[in-house]
């Protein structure tokens, strides 16, 4: 029988703690949803100790996610570890994931701890999380940048003291294929009791090398690889996991191993992780990129039309994407989008059933056809229009090109309370008019960091997709608007942006409280 490869997703840990793929409770909560559903072995849910945020995600990860291990990440200090042991108490299956570094450069100039005094703490780290909880994983952070000996022992040390999983991070980014396949190699022949653990590898994406090198570790020994869906992560990311999973599957021949993943979901969770992070993914992304599986040339069309297999090596289908695009309409009902969210690869929860079927009534009234990808729109951006205390009743926007007059907005907001507000911005052009219309309204100050916008579907009324950053009091927000008028849609996103602003201080307000 092929060695079998675990598959632990950092999406929701390191990739969310990374500038632009912030998320809320309720967005990380659908991200292990998918996670889960996709069959991921472990979860890394987030590092309860670096904020009351963090903390209630992972809780709240570990009450619901049922199937795959829920990890935490923690400092060696005891204090962060009983963190995340609280944390992850209710999970099915917990892990607590302890790290320090070990190289020179960071015990000498970040840590100021001698080789004995990180072994120390690593050992105590491993100690204390094994006596709460049978499932312990140590990372030794920049892992590649330690001397061999010396990474030898630590590990060595944190096996005897009960670690079950022992992690060599290229933190960095820095190794290379040949150098990783050595070093795994290396480790597994000389670390006594390694060969009764899990050996992992977590490469980050600094010189475009996180997924060849995470190859060459399995190749080398690893039987754990960290990734994270969309090679999110810490500066240019982790190791991808759709791109490391389709890999080991396409290549099995080479690769000899197996994996657990359902590939069938990939591309419906990279989709839903860009729509709630609002980072959209490059045409020309391996795997779940719109053009992985598209053939524009004719000699590569006239070859596709002869065999597929001339220039595709995966099917589509065995990562959900597919070949009909299913045309839905007006008088398509509940149980025709449900069923076909279902073949797309989204498993509705009841209470989203109701709220993706307005928003599909309302399309369908203004668009003739609603395309898969229009419905995938509507599902992953639904929080969107759950969310208040505003929401958008009327927008009227005036725009200039080589005239007189100034671009000017008016809108007119709903809150909650039942009362509705009424003002009119101007500024350089539409969107600058429509953030001073809503500071207006809602007494926030917006300050816009970044706007994306892109076409869903075909046709003349296709939908738009605004994708938003912006900073109010100091803390950067996202949001996502849909409409087939794309001004209306960057609106969208700018009140998704006040509405979390203003939760969040509420919230801060209630901790403060209590
Ligand atoms: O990159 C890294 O070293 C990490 C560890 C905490 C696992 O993210
Ligand atoms: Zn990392």
């Amino acid at each position: 029988m092929s060695r079998r490869i675990q598959i632990f997703d950092t999406t929701l840990r390191d990739g969310e703690q990374s500038p632009g793929f912030s998320m809320s409770l309720g967005q990380k909560l659908r991200v292990a949803r998918v996670l889960a559903d996709m069959k991921v072995d472990i979860i890394e849910a987030g590092f309860p100790a670096a904020s009351p945020g963090d903390y209630e995600a992972v809780r709240a990860i570990a009450g619901e996610i049922r199937g795959p291990i829920i990890a935490g990440l923690c400092r060696t200090i005891p204090r962060d570890i009983e963190r995340t042991i609280e944390a992850v108490e209710s999970a099915e299956n917990s892990r607590i994931h302890t790290f320090i570094a070990t190289s020179p450069i960071h015990r000498d100039l970040k840590l100021k701890m001698s080789p004995d005094e990180v072994i120390q703490h690593a050992v105590n780290a491993v100690k204390l999380a094994r006596s709460a909880c049978d499932d312990v994983e140590f990372s030794a952070e920049d892992g590649i940048r330690t001397e061999r000996e010396y990474l030898a022992e630590v590990l060595q040390a944190v096996i005897e003291a009960g670690a079950t999983t022992v992690n060599i991070p290229d933190t960095v980014g820095y190794s290379t294929p040949t150098e990783m396949y050595d070093l795994f190699s290396w480790l597994g022949k000389t670390v006594p009791g390694i060969e009764n653990v899990h050996m992992s590898t977590h490469c980050h994406n600094d010189l475009g090398l996180a997924v060849a090198n995470s190859l060459a570790a399995v190749e080398g020994g690893a039987t754990q690889i960290e990734c994270a869906l969309n090679g999110i992560g810490e500066r240019a990311g982790n190791c991808a996991l759709e791109e490391v999973v389709m890999a080991l599957r396409t290549r099995a021949d080479h690769y000899g191993v197996e994996v657990g993943v359902d590939t069938t979901r990939l591309a419906s969770a990279s989709h839903l992780l860009a729509a709630v992070t609002g980072n959209f993914v490059p045409r020309n992304k391996a795997i779940v990129g719109e053009n992985a599986f598209a053939h524009e040339a004719g000699i590569h069309q006239h070859g596709m039309l002869a065999s597929r297999e001339t220039y595709e090596i995966m099917e589509p289908e065995t990562v959900g994407v597919k070949d009909s695009q299913l045309i839905l309409g007006k008088h398509s009902g509940r149980h025709a989008v449900v069923d076909r969210a279902k073949q797309m690869g989204y498993e509705l929860e009841d209470d989203e059933v109701e709220l993706i079927m307005k928003r599909f009534k309302d399309l369908a009234d203004v668009k003739k056809r609603v395309f898969d990808s229009d419905l995938e729109a509507i599902i992953t951006g639904y929080e969107t229009s759950t969310m208040g205390p505003w929401s958008l009743n009327w927008l009227s926007v005036v725009s200039r090109v080589n005239g007189e007059s100034t671009p000017s907005a008016s809108l007119t907001l709903a809150h909650e309370d039942g009362t509705t507000s009424t003002h009119t911005g101007d500024g350089d052009g539409p969107v600058d008019a429509i953030v001073e219309a809503l500071e207006l309204v809602t007494g926030t100050k917006i300050e816009v960091l970044s706007l994306a916008m892109r076409s869903i579907s075909l046709g003349e009324d296709a939908q738009g997709e605004a994708n938003m950053r912006a900073k109010v009091d100091g803390i950067e927000y996202s949001g996502h608007g849909l409409s087939t008028d794309i001004v209306a849609a960057c609106a969208e996103a700018l009140l998704e942006i006040v509405n979390r602003a203003i939760r969040n201080a509420d919230q801060v307000r209630q901790t403060n409280v209590a």
